[in-house]
């Protein structure tokens, strides 16, 4: 068996509270389009996948839309196709590269640094057209198995020097067949365009920035051998989110205003309400309450829950909040 789609680590994900989650839509609202506006690892939409129509992914990264299209679509694919990237990861002697020499012995051992990179290189020989899902398979597959032996703590905010990696072995995720549209766009730009039935909001609520904290992925998908800078080894910014900057609240206040959809959920957690500046909230939880109002009757769910985060914020009284709002207008 291949790699599922919740098989890595992601700040934010959501993956122990899924059906939590899912058992706070009402029956008479799982049908239609479901529009996971900030899907992150895309672990909410999977798990609503046979309950919808048609599923609505999107997300700021990169990496992450390369997982969407590789894990989600209705178009035929041929793993056989992939073999050749198999043969290259277990025979191959991979040459010097621009990831090899940038990452190697910080982010990955030199050899599997190396190695990933050829194997980025082939797939763009191998699958040069967009739109071939083999391609996206193919990249989603090399994402999962490269962050599964990153000598990190899970993200890309720094490496551990005296960390030794799970040496790098080239294995396939199990795609499936779903119906999905894909986009990677700012989320309140996208809800002007977009009518769905059930939307679920998770976006971030702090000051970090994801782009930043998976440079390393988006940096592989894009394969644009970036310059780059710092101890971190990170190209220049890009990609940040206004979810992260003091205009947070008012981002999602228009975002909220902005959606057709007959019902929303909205994550909340005070995951982040911790001493260091970076990680405290851009957003209350009064600021969420007012918005919801605004938009319908609001009901709001709670329970205690210990995330995933792995740096140094302390993790006393973490609760997981969940607004339902059944629109009215
Ligand atoms: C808390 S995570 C979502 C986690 C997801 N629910 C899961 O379970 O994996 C927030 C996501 O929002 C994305 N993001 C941040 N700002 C965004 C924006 N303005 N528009 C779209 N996506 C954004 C980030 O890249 C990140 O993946």
């Amino acid at each position: 068996m291949g790699f599922q789609i919740g098989n890595r680590r992601y700040i934010g994900s959501k993956k122990a509270l899924v059906p939590w989650i899912v058992d706070n839509i009402p029956a008479r609202h799982l049908t239609g389009t479901f529009f996971d506006a900030f899907a992150g690892t895309g672990i909410v939409s999977n798990a609503v996948a046979g309950k919808f129509q048609t599923l609505i992914l999107n997300d700021l990264l990169y990496s992450n839309y390369s997982i969407y299209k590789g894990f989600f679509g209705t178009e035929d694919f041929d793993l056989n196709k992939l073999r050749p990237l198999i043969q290259i990861a277990n025979n191959g002697v991979p040459a010097e590269n621009y990831f090899g020499n940038s990452f190697g012995g910080k982010y990955f051992s030199h050899h599997d640094a190396n190695l990933i990179g050829e194997l980025r290189s082939q797939i763009d020989i191998l699958f040069p057209d967009e739109s071939d899902r083999h391609r996206q398979i193919a990249i989603a597959s090399l994402l999962y198995s490269a962050d599964r032996s990153a000598i990190t703590v899970g993200h890309y905010e720094a490496y551990l020097k005296t960390g030794k990696n799970r040496p790098f072995s080239f294995d396939l995720i199990d795609p499936l067949i779903a119906d999905v549209e894909v986009f990677r766009e700012d989320a309140n730009s996208l809800a002007k365009r977009i009518k769905s039935d059930v939307v679920y909001l998770d976006p971030p609520y702090n000051s970090r920035q994801y782009s930043r904290f998976y440079h390393v992925l988006e940096t592989l998908t894009k394969w644009d051998e970036p310059e780059l800078f710092g101890v971190a080894l990170k190209p220049k910014p890009e990609n940040l989110s206004d979810y992260s900057r003091s205009a947070a609240a008012d981002s999602l206040a228009d975002l909220v205003a902005n959606l057709e959809a007959k019902f929303i959920l909205i994550s909340y957690n005070n995951t982040y309400n911790s001493k260091s500046s970076s990680s405290q909230n851009k957003i209350t939880l009064d600021q969420i309450e007012e918005i919801s109002h605004l938009k319908g009757k609001t009901n709001i769910v709670e329970k205690p829950h210990k995330h995933f985060n792995s740096g140094k914020t302390s993790f006393a009284d973490h609760r997981e909040y969940l607004f339902t709002i059944e629109v009215e207008n």
